[in-house]
């Protein structure tokens, strides 16, 4: 097989997205457009990718840099394209950056969801040596450019792509599209490309006149006929953005149900990047999940949950409205943890098996060992928390003194009342108890009962003070 060089577009302005992002940088589940495109082009174990750029070229240069990932054997260049005259013009661009031994896909940075195998399929269709188109039928071809054949049949040779707006009455009535994605040989590419001129409709240099010069020189031309109109439906504007991601998500919860997961309904779930699932595992309706997460076996995820970056262990129970976030360091609940509803868990939460986080507590950069229990109203950042320790309702770990963080440790099976303070660093010995009402400065003894609040006071027969009377 000839080596495979990839051309995305993505120099085009997206005016319709009336937005100041290039469009190729808006977000499909959470990752810009053209970071779909580039991971798709990755699959091919391409040569080159060259990414044609133009409007925000810098923003779109910038940020491509990071959607490359580790270990990837190819390079990425970018070929600017100033001013913009066609797809023709885009492409001119690449050429200096690509060989002439090899097949070059084009791709555009604004179609997403191609899958890999059907530009395998195109590859091999074209058999290195052959122009290959991906078509499509649509009902409704408007705006496209149609794939003119030698008859009205299948085999009929194909002669030209005629462009929507160059098209005659009979040619708009052709319904068997361009999807705007070939696979052609470098060698005669680079040759038709410097005879291409903007004699038409639109002035400008059109990629796909060369197929007219393919037909002309002998080349065989070869269309690769799809039926799923997602691979190749491009975004132009908020509507087709929406209208994707919808598509999109829809494909993922059905894979997800394929492997056994229980979605209680797939219209209302949203992933934005990969969710591993164990066996067993339910899903209530509203969820997000975003960047690396993965769910045990039976875990049980409630209503309108936000997770991110966080690793679930078996059995757990994640209640409603909890919101875990582990960004980069990521959170961990152990096998058996009953989390919220209401909860939040953020970077550096790790949960042992079988705790508990109840309503309106927060867990950041802290560790909770086996049994360890945190159920009401609940601040605990930058602390470590021993087996089967209890924490009451309403307790707060206080870890900044305005300018430093500092570590509350907690030895095992503490029991600490509600509404106490305790103020970092500290260390409150195993086995002890903290009365409620307390703010604690001082390290504990293990075993120690500790109070630190205002002893109560009881004034018998006490009069309130009576409103006085107006005058
Ligand atoms: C193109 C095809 C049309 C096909 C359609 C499928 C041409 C002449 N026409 O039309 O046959 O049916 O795609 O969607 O190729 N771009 C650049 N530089 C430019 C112009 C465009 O980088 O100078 C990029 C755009 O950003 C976009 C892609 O190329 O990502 C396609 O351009 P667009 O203007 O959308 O092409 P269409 O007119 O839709
Ligand atoms: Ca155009």
């Amino acid at each position: 097989m000839a080596e495979v060089d990839v051309v995305i577009m993505a120099a085009g302005k997206g005016t319709r997205m009336k937005s100041k992002l290039p469009k190729v940088l808006h977000a499909l589940a959470g990752r810009a457009l053209l970071a779909h495109v580039v991971d798709t082009a990755s699959q091919l174990q391409p040569r080159n990718v060259v990414v044609i750029t133009g409007h925000g070229a810098i923003e779109v240069e910038a940020a491509t840099a990071g959607y490359i990932c580790a270990g990837a054997d190819f390079s990425i260049n970018f070929a600017r394209q100033e001013p913009q005259l066609g797809t023709g013009h885009a492409v001119q661009q690449a050429l200096p950056l690509l060989g002439d031994d090899g097949v070059v896909v084009v791709l555009s940075g604004d179609v997403p969801l191609t899958q890999a195998d059907t530009l395998r399929q195109l590859i091999a269709v074209g058999g290195g040596d052959k122009l290959a188109l991906l078509t499509l039928e649509l009902p409704d071809p408007t705006g496209y450019g149609r794939i003119v054949r030698s008859g009205a049949g299948e085999g009929d040779a194909v002669q030209a792509i005629v462009e929507h707006k160059d098209a005659s009455d009979t040619q708009r009535a052709i319904r068997e599209i361009y999807s705007g994605i070939m696979a052609v040989p470098a060698a005669p590419l680079r040759r038709w490309l410097a005879r291409l001129d903007n004699k038409n409709a639109q002035a400008e240099y059109y990629l796909t006149d060369i197929v007219k010069m393919a037909v002309a020189d002998g080349v065989p031309v070869v269309a690769h006929k799809i039926s799923d109109e997602v691979q190749v439906a491009g975004v132009n504007s908020p509507v087709q953005l929406a209208a994707l991601e919808r598509a999109f998500q829809q494909r993922n919860a059905l894979s997800l149900m394929e492997q056994g997961v229980r979605l209680a309904d797939p219209a209302r779930l949203d992933v934005r990047g990969s969710l591993q699932c164990g066996q067993d595992v339910s899903i209530d309706v509203n969820c997000v999940f975003a960047g690396d997460v993965a769910l045990g076996d039976g875990v049980q995820i409630g209503a309108h949950c936000v997770i991110a970056n966080a690793r679930i262990g078996a059995g757990a129970v994640i209640h409603p409205f909890t919101h875990i976030d582990g960004e980069k360091l990521g959170v961990t609940v152990g096998a058996g943890s009953l989390i919220g509803p209401f909860a939040r868990l953020r970077p550096g939460a790790q949960l042992g098996a079988e705790v508990h986080i109840g309503n309106f507590v927060e867990v950041k950069n802290a560790t909770l060992a086996n049994g360890a229990k945190a159920n009401h109203l609940t601040y605990l950042g930058d602390a470590t928390v021993g087996e089967r320790v209890n924490i009451g309702a309403g307790t707060i770990t206080a870890n900044y003194d305005g300018a430093n963080k500092h570590r509350t440790v907690i030895g095992d099976d503490v029991h600490v009342g509600s509404n106490c303070v305790l103020v970092a660093p500290i260390h409150i010995g195993a086995g002890g108890t903290v009365g409620g009402g307390s703010t604690l400065t001082k390290d504990t003894p293990a075993g120690a009962l500790s109070v630190a609040r205002g002893k109560q006071v009881s004034i018998a027969n006490w009069s309130r003070p009576l409103k006085k009377a107006k005058p």
